[in-house]
């Protein structure tokens, strides 16, 4: 159900959850001042609740009631990507929080989004807590429909058209002295090289079985369609069947394209890719190629990530 921004912050004041539209996908949202509400959002995506949500803010001025100490760096980063698809994971003031919201943890994840509608409906309400707006372990949402999909007809979303960059936001998280990438996105790892001083590390990719990720979305099952996909580096003369690649590209005429666009176009390709996973859904396909021949940097280091992700446990060599 499409409702006004207007309704939306009604909603949300009342307790509710409502799908609202972002720059980088759509967010599950809720008042961070309503625990039941929260808890909602964790019985609707059928979230495991030892993974926190992200605090979405409209200034960066208001991180400072969370906080209880300054963070190297945090400015410079601040100013150079809020608003925008970053996510900073600071220590703060664990009785400022509730619990549920950031999983026990004595750090939570903040936010400032850029998309006008989103930072409208903050003024309005509040912090707003907000997931990626899917069922836990599918492609994130990067239209209404896709929600509906998930959730249903009925299920109330403030329609802000399509995603800029259809992917997650950047996460850092502050640890041992320096910040690490915890979750790779919509933000390159060189692009906070100016920032920083330095590249910070991508962490979190294989944490072993007695370390924790920096992140603990990471831990979890992500991204996926139900068909299987698999990754290939080079495309053999005889595939045959449905293959996400790149409309630039000659494939076997035995091959069915579904095309992520065009490979010099990136972020282009950023922005459908999760409707390409979820229109194997849609059309039932139970197996999927996916064209891996390209470099891994910038945002296709991201796109790389969650094409592994959501390949993981079920793909095989061809
Ligand atoms: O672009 C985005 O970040 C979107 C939009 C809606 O803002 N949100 C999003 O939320 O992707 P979600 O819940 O799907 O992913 C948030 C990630 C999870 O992997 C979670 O583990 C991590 O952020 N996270 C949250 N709080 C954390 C904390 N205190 N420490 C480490 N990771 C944290
Ligand atoms: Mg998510």
């Amino acid at each position: 159900m499409r409702i006004s921004l207007e309704t939306a912050s009604v909603l949300l004041k009342e307790g509710k959850v409502v799908a609202v539209p972002t720059e980088t996908v759509y967010g599950l949202a809720a008042c961070l001042s309503n625990e039941d509400a929260i808890r909602h959002i964790y019985t609707l995506k059928g979230r495991p609740a030892n993974n926190p949500l992200i605090i979405h803010l409209p200034d960066v001025e208001q991180i400072s009631a969370f906080c209880t100490q300054e963070i190297p760096n945090f400015l410079p980063l601040a100013t150079a990507f809020w608003p925008g698809p970053m996510t900073l994971v600071i220590p703060i003031d664990y009785q400022s929080i509730p619990s549920i919201a950031r999983a026990g943890l004595s750090t939570a994840a903040f936010r400032i989004p850029k998309h006008p509608g989103v930072r409208e409906l903050i003024r309005c309400t509040g912090p707003l807590v907000m997931p990626s707006a899917n069922l836990s372990g599918r492609p994130s949402s990067t239209c209404a429909e896709h929600i509906e999909s998930d959730f249903g007809k009925n299920f109330p979303v403030y329609d802000g058209g399509k995603c800029t960059y259809g992917l997650e936001s950047t996460i850092l998280a502050y640890e041992s002295g320096q910040w690490k990438i915890a979750r790779q996105g919509a933000l390159s790892q060189e692009m906070f090289a100016p920032a920083l001083g330095y590249f910070p590390p991508i962490e979190g990719q294989t944490p072993s079985a007695n370390t924790s990720p920096l992140c603990p979305g990471q831990l979890f099952r992500h991204y996926s369609p139900k068909a299987a996909l698999h990754l290939l580096s080079h495309i053999p003369s005889d595939l045959k069947g449905v293959l996400l690649g790149f409309a630039n590209r000659q494939y076997p005429a035995t091959c069915r394209l579904i095309s992520l666009g065009d490979l010099e176009h990136p972020y282009q390709i950023a922005e459908v890719l999760y409707a390409a996973l979820r229109q194997l859904d849609e059309e039932k396909i139970e197996k999927a190629y996916v064209d891996m021949a390209f470099p891994c940097k910038g945002i296709l280091a991201t796109i790389t990530e969650r094409l592994s992700r959501a390949a993981s446990a079920k793909s095989e060599s061809y």
